[in-house]
């Protein structure tokens, strides 16, 4: 007689995956509407339910036993399926197998912020003794995390301008590799954000995968990891240029609409897996409601972000010759010079995120956002509303003094993030507003 419950038999497996036709490599967009989900597994459901459940049943105790086998390494080939909401979900599997397209990477993992998936990383890859080298200036948060709470526990930082050049890279890198061997530790992570929050700087980084594949030669490198917040995954993909690791804050441009927080980082298995086993202990994935919400974002990512540059160019364009505008640090006005050089080498759009200097100082840029009438006053970036805020008095207002002077966060700097409204309203909008300051 056989066993009604068989111990050999795996969980239903979704239909293959159809990423290519007649020899053409299907699009993110395209994939955006149906990858990583079978509607098959789900009563036919068209769009992925969401998944609320903090635990998943087991067909046996042996397929039990073989999962956590797989998941402790006593089995090769790891654990298939889910088991516990902290480890994994449909809704959040579904998600990172899509964000894992937009930057050709092999594995994806998602996170309850940008700052978990960041302060995630960091953990996984850093032991006391160890050197963090990154590029200047970060997000405020992230440069927080790593002076002050990576410091605490015995991690020390070295940084570099992000247009730094090639030999101003090498010599970082041996010096924090100094630093590292002084304290018992090693180089243990290059992280970089480019273009910078909030000045737009770039980073230059084939370089710093070059001059870290140099120094390290044959030896176990340290991973470069890099913020693309800003840019991605539409206008810059940092694991073609020599990255290993892509970090972003969804809240933004993945999201897209300012109604969620969310993080992610992607990049090969094999840099991930450190990372995953720490956000399995920590918890420090995002929810299943949130998962479903960025879905329904990633279906429009590349409209949106494409139209909101559209909208960024034509804004750019009336407000730089405008008598009460200084300048403007807007990737697509860059004309020459090495940043222009890493915009074209790097970046296939210049985005919707800019610099405003407004002749004058802080009561002018404060006249100038009080009397927005579309732009909204707000912080973030990156939502189909166009937003508006000041760095040096609301997000660097923690940065001391001196680092905003080297940093150029002056206080005629006004930060703009383009929306999706219509072009000719939004220059509209900007003329009023400056001719009231
Ligand atoms: C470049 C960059 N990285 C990371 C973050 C942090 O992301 P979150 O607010 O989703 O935690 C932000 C937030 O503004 C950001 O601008």
């Amino acid at each position: 007689m056989s066993d009604p419950v068989d111990p050999t038999t795996p969980r239903r497996k979704p239909k293959p995956e159809v990423t290519r036709l007649g020899g053409r490599k299907l699009k993110p967009s395209t994939l955006m509407m149906g990858y990583g989900y079978d509607p098959l597994l789900s009563e036919g459901a068209l769009k992925p339910p969401i998944f609320l459940t903090s635990t998943f049943a087991f067909e046996s105790a042996e397929a039990g036993k073989r999962h956590f086998e797989g998941i402790t390494g006593k089995r090769a080939g790891g654990a298939e399926g889910l088991v516990y909401s902290r480890f994994n979900g449909p809704n959040q599997e579904i998600l990172e197998d899509r964000l894992g397209v937009w930057d050709g990477a092999e594995d994806a993992l998602v996170f309850s912020s940008g700052m978990s998936a960041i302060a995630t990383l960091l953990l996984a890859y850093c032991e006391a003794g160890d050197v963090i080298l990154h590029s200047g200036p970060l997000y405020a948060a992230t440069e927080g995390f790593i002076a002050k709470v990576m410091g605490r526990y015995g991690v020390t930082y070295l940084d570099f301008p992000a247009g730094a050049g090639r030999e101003e890279i090498a010599s970082k890198i041996a010096q924090a590799r100094e630093m590292a061997e002084g304290q018992g530790g090693k180089l243990a992570l290059i992280y970089l954000e480019s273009p910078a929050n909030p000045t737009n700087a770039l980073v230059d980084i084939e370089a710093v995968s070059f001059e870290r594949d140099a120094a390290f030669a044959a030896e176990p490198h340290p991973p470069i990891a890099i913020d693309n917040t800003f840019l991605g995954p539409l206008w810059q993909s940092p694991l073609k240029h020599g990255a290993d690791v892509v970090v972003y804050s969804l809240t933004k441009y993945a999201g897209g609409h300012s109604d969620l927080v969310a993080g992610g980082v992607s990049g090969a298995r094999q840099w991930m897996n450190p990372v995953r086993a720490l956000r399995n202990t920590m918890g420090t994935i995002l929810d299943p409601n949130t998962a479903w919400m960025l879905l329904r974002s990633l279906e429009t990512l590349e409209i949106r972000m494409q139209r909101a540059t559209e909208n960024a160019c034509r804004v750019c364009d009336f407000l730089k010759d405008h008598p009460k505008v200084e300048g403007l640090g807007f990737l697509g006005l860059l004309r020459e010079g090495p940043q222009k050089d890493i915009y074209d080498r790097h970046c296939t759009g210049p985005g919707s995120t800019f610099s405003l200097f407004v002749k004058g100082g802080e009561a002018e840029a404060f006249r100038f956002l009080d009397s927005l009438k579309v732009a909204k006053l707000a912080v973030s970036l990156g939502g189909t509303e166009t937003l508006a805020s000041h760095p040096a008095a609301m997000t660097h207002l923690s940065v001391p003094d001196a680092r905003k002077a080297a940093l150029g966060i002056t206080d005629n700097l006004v930060r703009v993030s383009i929306g999706i409204e219509d072009a000719g309203d939004l220059i509209a909008d900007f003329e009023q507003a400056l001719a009231a300051v």
